[in-house]
């Protein structure tokens, strides 16, 4: 059989840098490319630009085998690559749902003019649906070698703080592809993964794109429906906590993506439901997910109704509190703050006049210098301290380990309001605490009747 191909990955940020390490350690040669020459640099001498648990060590023994490489150069890429993944960025446009694609469109704009040999082009980003079939087209006019070069789309549905698992031992892969020869090449590029055992579904391009638009809004959905769940149970005094247990016991339903609290942020999930909802409607068929609009304002109310709680918890003001805020992360194992339901709800209370400190493990540095208005602090008892309420805003371990105890020796009042679920309440309770949860009755105030 053929030689295994040799991989480039074009764009080193996330995504990209996790791919080249991953698949460099399965044994392919591989060139990660960046316009970023800084990036390019700190990559080549071992140092990863975000938090990934793992991939650091995966990252040094793969350069000293001397089978990972990077470049800026394109030409170099074009040269050195059988199969060129594309895994450029594609963020919300500001100021508009649709994600610019324009990354993606210079990527391959920048690669194509170099391809004077058969070559396949794989997309990995997240694309509104169309764009295979249109840089299909791009990609034949721009390239030397024409009809040779190919276009196949085979998107990526890793998670932060779980990458390399991911992207070494995925759920299922994706090929989108418009011949025979393309799907070979993939084949050959994911060989150690499919013997490992990983399913492969095969389809066309258009498919493939909305595999990954598809699966993100189900999962959003998901979230957002348990959070419906929690509004409705507010307003009876029920406890979405136990609803949420009863309904993972069907198999059918399933407990993942069922946790209840302040709802979803990240680079991801928020983006691609508006973008799809976005395209959809661009295509005519946008009423088909409309409700994905609904998702949307249901997890952007749970930020609301976390402040409205801190709010009654402090007997109706927020102006002149001392509020600790525990968590910055749009998610507990992540520094990333993109659209992190946390730092939008401490802005919130600081917007409105409270004295906000803010601790999380990982994200602090990210958080500083995206807000230098908040204030910062080393732990969770030092932004506690003398502090009127404390919020738990991101599920990291460690505030699950706090000792309701000692935090009370630091703080001015025993208030606590858990956006996610994280803490045990009675626990808390037991230790004289006023506790709070979105979609969780509270006993103790509802003795006098309501
Ligand atoms: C997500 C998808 O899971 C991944 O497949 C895709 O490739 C990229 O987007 P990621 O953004 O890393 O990955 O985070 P994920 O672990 O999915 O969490 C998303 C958000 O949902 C977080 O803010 C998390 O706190 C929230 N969440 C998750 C809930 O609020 N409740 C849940 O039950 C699960």
């Amino acid at each position: 059989t053929a030689a295994p191909p040799r991989l480039t990955v074009i764009g080193t940020g996330y995504l990209g840098a996790t791919h080249a390490v991953c698949m460099a350690s399965l044994g392919f040669e591989v060139l990660g490319v960046d316009v970023d020459a800084d990036k390019i640099a700190k990559l080549a001498s071992g140092q990863v630009p975000f938090f990934e648990p793992g991939l650091p060590e995966l990252l040094a023994k793969t350069l000293e085998s001397g089978r990972l490489r990077f470049t800026t150069s394109y030409a170099e890429a074009a040269e050195f690559g059988d199969v060129h993944f594309i895994c450029v960025g594609t963020p919300q446009m500001p100021g508009s749902d649709a994600c610019d694609i324009s990354y993606v469109d210079a990527a391959v704009g920048a690669l194509a003019p170099h391809l004077t040999r058969r070559a396949l082009v794989v997309g990995k980003s997240t694309v509104p649906v169309g764009t295979a079939a249109r840089l299909t087209h791009t990609v034949r006019e721009l390239a030397p070698a024409g009809e040779e070069v190919e276009l196949a789309w085979n998107p990526e549905f890793l998670r932060e703080g779980y990458a390399v698992d991911d992207t070494l031992r995925p759920d299922r892969l994706v090929f989108g592809v418009a011949s025979e020869w393309a799907r070979e090449r993939l084949t050959a590029a994911f060989r150690p993964v499919i013997d490992a055992g990983t399913p492969v579904v095969v389809t066309d391009l258009a498919t493939a794109e909305l595999v990954k638009v598809a699966a993100n809004s189900f999962l959003a959905t998901k979230i957002s429906y348990i959070n419906a769940m929690a509004e409705v149970c507010e307003a009876t005094g029920a406890d979405v906590s136990d609803l949420a247990a009863a309904l993972a016991h069907d198999d059918r339903i399933g407990g993942r993506f069922l946790q209840p609290g302040l709802g979803f942020g990240g680079g991801c999930l928020p983006k691609d439901i508006r973008a799809f909802a976005h395209r959809a409607e661009e295509i005519g068929v946008g009423q088909a997910v409309s409700f994905l609009r609904e998702v949307d304002a249901i997890n952007r109310r749970r930020r609301s109704r976390t402040v409205d709680l801190v709010r009654e918890l402090l007997g109706g003001r927020l102006d002149g509190k001392r509020i600790a805020c525990l968590g910055a992360a749009f998610k507990p194992n992540s520094d990333d703050i993109r659209d992190a339901p946390a730092l939008d709800v401490a802005r919130t209370m600081h917007g409105l006049g409270a004295y906000v400190r803010v601790y999380d493990p990982a994200a602090l540095d990210n958080a500083r210098r995206a807000y230098p208005e908040l204030r910062y602090g080393s732990s969770a008892l030092d932004v506690a301290r003398d502090a009127d309420v404390v919020v738990l805003l991101t599920e990291w371990a460690e505030f699950r380990q706090i000792d309701p105890e000692a935090m009370a020796k630091v703080t001015a009042h025993r208030r606590i309001v858990d956006g996610r679920h994280a803490l045990d309440p009675e626990v808390w309770r037991a230790a004289g605490w006023e506790y709070r949860a979105l979609g969780r009755s509270w006993p103790d105030d509802r003795r006098g009747g309501h």
